[in-house]
This record gives structure tokens, C-alpha cells and sequence, in this order.
């Protein structure tokens, strides 16, 4: 098993990609650690799921950042995996978005990577070929309508993981993006589903939105030492989206 005694934390771990990573690296041996702001959800997820504790966690909150390494420390003494999930979205035209909203994104995608990284260095510096995966998105990589605060923090995540890899190189600590295309979540299928994915599906390659457990081959790749020489770099899970936008 890959990750046979490998101490995992995942954001935002309760339902759609998070909660398919948690499976998966759950099923390979590992001890995950799942968070979220629904405690209820998370409860029921981590029940499912050999190994696996809940912690209810507001990711853009820095005291529950302290909370939660605090009891992996406590626990296990270190970090193998981190997982930088969590994300929400609002899409709305410039002009139409308050700052309230603005802000409430940055903060639960951005500021809560910076917090990330920052509560958990030095437990991962104990870790066992530590590897941080943090998720972005095509919009980090590419700018579209209505989605001024998703795409400026899905850039800064990909900028994060850069610098963060070129620091922790010498910790022996890895640091890679993976940008997600579309995928069948709760966040995708939050508005009229039918209609959305025939649309999505149309505009991409493959024709098709992609299924969680797609993102989670390419997650697990990247906590293994099969990509022990891959860090501060993007991996892209699309099914050829981007080239076409
Ligand atoms: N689904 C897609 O098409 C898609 C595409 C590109 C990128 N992404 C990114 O992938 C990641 C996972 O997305 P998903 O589609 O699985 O989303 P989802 O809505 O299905 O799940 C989001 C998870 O984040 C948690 N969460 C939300 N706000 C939080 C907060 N403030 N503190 C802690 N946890 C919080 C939720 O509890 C949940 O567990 C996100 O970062 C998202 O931006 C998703």
C-alpha cells in the first residue's frame, strides 16, 4: 500500500474532490485527517471511512488552523500530506460583486493557503517525504467572466505553491498546484445541472466533465514518491478544456 502510516490532512474533506482523496488515500494505508465547515457532513463522510477523523475547521480562520496541526502534532508528532482543498465560488461581474464577497473568497481560497502553509511548516519538516498539494483551478490559469475573486486567488494558489517549493526544497518538502477543469461536485452541480454540463461538456475536448476520482489519480501521484522529483510545478486535470478557452 502507498501510504501505508503516511499521517494526511485535507481541506474542505467532507464532500465532492476532498472526500474522494480521503477515500482513496484512506483505502492505500493512510491515517487522513478530513476538514470543513459543515459539521454534520463531516461527521457522516469520516464515519464512512476507515481512519479517518473530522475536525470542524473554517480554513480562512488562523485559530483553527492552530487547532487542528495542534492535534496532528499531538497525535502523530508530524505531517506527511497536506492537501489545500478547501474552495468555494461566487461568480458575478465587476461592478455587481460587493467586497464582502470579494473578500469572503480570498480569503477562504487564498488567505487559507497562506495559513496552511504557514501553521503546518514545521510539522511537515518531521514528515516522511512531506508533499503539499494545493488546489487551483484552469482559472488559475486563465481569466474569464464574472469571476474577478476565484481567478485572482486560484493565480495566487499557483503562485503560493512556487514560492512555498523553492523555500522548502532544502526541508525536503514538495510543493505542487494541480488546476482542476470541470468536475462532477456539489460545487459544480450547485445550479441547473442538466443544462450546465451539456454547456460545459460542449466547450471541452474530451466532451465530458470530469469525475473526482480523475483529480485524486493525479493527487495521489503527487504525495508519492513516484513524483519525487516533480515540485512547484502545475498539473493540469481538464480534459483538454484550457486549449480551448
Ligand atoms: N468542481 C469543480 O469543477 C472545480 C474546478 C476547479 C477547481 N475546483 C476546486 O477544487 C476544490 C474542491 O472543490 P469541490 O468541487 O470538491 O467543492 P465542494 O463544494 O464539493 O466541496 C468543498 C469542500 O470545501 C469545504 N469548505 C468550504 N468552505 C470552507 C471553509 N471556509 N473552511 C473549511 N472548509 C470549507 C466544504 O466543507 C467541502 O468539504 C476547491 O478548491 C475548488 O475551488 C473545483
Amino acid at each position: 500500500m502507498r501510504f501505508e502510516n503516511k499521517v494526511v490532512l485535507i481541506t474542505g474533506g467532507t464532500r465532492g474532490m476532498g472526500k474522494s482523496h480521503a477515500e482513496a488515500f484512506a483505502k492505500e494505508g493512510a491515517t487522513v485527517y478530513i476538514t470543513g465547515n459543515t459539521e454534520e457532513e463531516g461527521k457522516k463522510t469520516a464515519s464512512k471511512i476507515q481512519n479517518c477523523t473530522f475536525v470542524k475547521q473554517d480554513v480562512s480562520v488562523e485559530k483553527d488552523w492552530i487547532n487542528i496541526i495542534k492535534k496532528i502534532e499531538q497525535e502523530h508528532g508530524r505531517l506527511d500530506i497536506l492537501v489545500n482543498n478547501a474552495g468555494i465560488v461566487i461568480s458575478k461581474l465587476l461592478g455587481e460583486m460587493t467586497l464582502e464577497e470579494y473578500m469572503r473568497i480570498i480569503n477562504v481560497n487564498q488567505v487559507s493557503i497562506f495559513l496552511g502553509l504557514s501553521h503546518s511548516l514545521e510539522l511537515l519538516k518531521k514528515g516522511i517525504n512531506a508533499s503539499v498539494i494545493n488546489i487551483s483551478s484552469v482559472a488559475g490559469l486563465r481569466t474569464s467572466l464574472g469571476d474577478v475573486s476565484y481567478t485572482s486567488s486560484k493565480f495566487a494558489v499557483r503562485a503560493m505553491s512556487e514560492v512555498a517549493a523553492r523555500e522548502w526544497a532544502q526541508f525536503n518538502i514538495r510543493v505542487n498546484a494541480v488546476c482542476p477543469g470541470a468536475i462532477q461536485t456539489p460545487m459544480l452541480m450547485q445550479s441547473n445541472v442538466e443544462e450546465a454540463v451539456k454547456i460545459i461538456s460542449e466547450k471541452i475536448p474530451m466532451k465530458r466533465i470530469g469525475a473526482p476520482s480523475e483529480l485524486t489519480n493525479v493527487v495521489l501521484f503527487l504525495a508519492s514518491t513516484e513524483s519525487s522529483y516533480c515540485t512547484g510545478s502545475t498539473f493540469v486535470a481538464d480534459g483538454g478544456m484550457i486549449l480551448t478557452q
